[in-house]
């Protein structure tokens, strides 16, 4: 039912690209692999303002990139939209995203959170959480301390596959070198406490409920749980506590949601009209806030009380450019350590 929706609109969305009706700068075709409620906000406000009517086509990001890819030339999609550094870089792989070339981005978006032809909208902190009751929170203040010995049988992540731990694991490369990344990765896989399995949430709630001792997840699965009215949840929050890692090295992985304009997009005024509006302030805030993330740009505050109630932290400023180049050497790394 779903996907006949799907066809249905990209049917429409061909049609409206190739009719003589409506001129290019009238309309932008977006492939987003993000939705949250505020969104909506978020691209009416452009309309609102701009006058291009918006077409979304909402999907897993793999879909959407096979998508893309089955559509070469002929796509009508002007602008992708996903979470995540490594599946951003997934699509820079293909070859999909065209050049940034926008004073505004880069005047606006800090060099480390661009790319040469994507660039990140909001940032996310991969932090560490514990239960108190079976881990000392002194022995878990940075990434490396999670492979030490004295955590056997503790450790809980999701899947080292997942791009949220290829991300980390890319950054870990760019501080600590390949080598010890490898170590590291060998460290972790020997002190779990169970195999792999769920997402971050999952994992928070297995220390929580003490199965796991100490787990990493993206900051906003953290908030997400306490912003919930669910007493389970609050009972969750209440049993844990959250660790901002490496604050006396090389500071917290920060991961990004991000987007380009692609290579094929029949609408490129409007995509990069696009682009330089979620560089706004309004944007920013829409758009981080849609998933209790912080703004890309420096200065734009989000009205967000249980983020700002983590406080500051300092973040890694490791280059996109830079993680994005490790990411697959990051995935072999994990594999020879047989972190799955
Ligand atoms: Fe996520």
């Amino acid at each position: 039912m779903k996907k006949n929706v799907v066809a249905l609109s990209i049917a429409a969305m061909l049609v409206a690209v190739s009719g003589q009706a409506i001129s290019a700068d009238q309309e932008l075709n977006i492939y987003s692999a993000r939705h949250y409620q505020t969104d909506d906000a978020l691209y009416s406000e452009f309309t609102a303002q701009t006058g291009i009517k918006v077409n979304r086509i909402e999907a897993r990001d793999d879909e959407l990139l096979e998508r893309l890819r089955n559509e070469g030339t002929n796509s009508p999609a002007d602008v992708f939209i996903a979470v995540d550094a490594a599946r951003l870089t997934a699509a820079g792989e293909l070859d999909l995203f065209a050049p940034i070339d926008s004073e505004t981005l880069a005047a606006r978006i800090p060099e480390h959170l661009r790319t040469d032809t994507w660039i990140a909208f909001s940032q996310r902190a991969r932090v560490i959480v514990y239960n108190p009751e079976l881990v000392d929170g002194a022995l878990v203040q940075t990434y490396e301390a999670l492979a030490d010995p004295a955590l056997r049988g503790k450790v809980c992540t999701r899947s080292g596959s997942h791009p949220y731990n290829l991300s980390l694991g890319a950054a870990l490369m760019n501080q600590i070198g390949a080598e010890a990344t490898e170590e590291w990765a060998k460290g972790i896989v020997a002190n779990f406490a169970r195999p792999p399995r769920g997402g971050d949430t999952d994992q928070i709630r297995g220390v929580a409920a003490g199965e796991c001792g100490v787990a990493i997840a993206n900051s906003y699965y953290f908030v997400r749980l306490m912003n919930s009215d669910k007493p389970e949840d609050q009972q969750v929050i209440e049993a844990v506590r959250y660790v901002w890692p490496n604050q006396e090295t090389w500071g917290t992985h920060v991961n990004v949601s991000g987007a380009g304009m692609l290579k094929n997009a029949p609408n490129k005024e409007a995509a990069k009209k696009f682009l330089e509006y979620l560089a706004s302030d309004q944007a920013q805030i829409y758009f981080a806030d849609g998933n209790n993330e912080w703004p890309a740009v420096p200065g734009v505050k989000a009205d967000n009380p249980a983020l700002e109630s983590l406080g500051e932290f300092k973040a890694d400023t490791t280059p996109l450019q830079q993680l994005s180049a490790n990411i697959a050497e990051a995935q072999r790394i994990y594999d020879r350590a047989g972190y799955r």
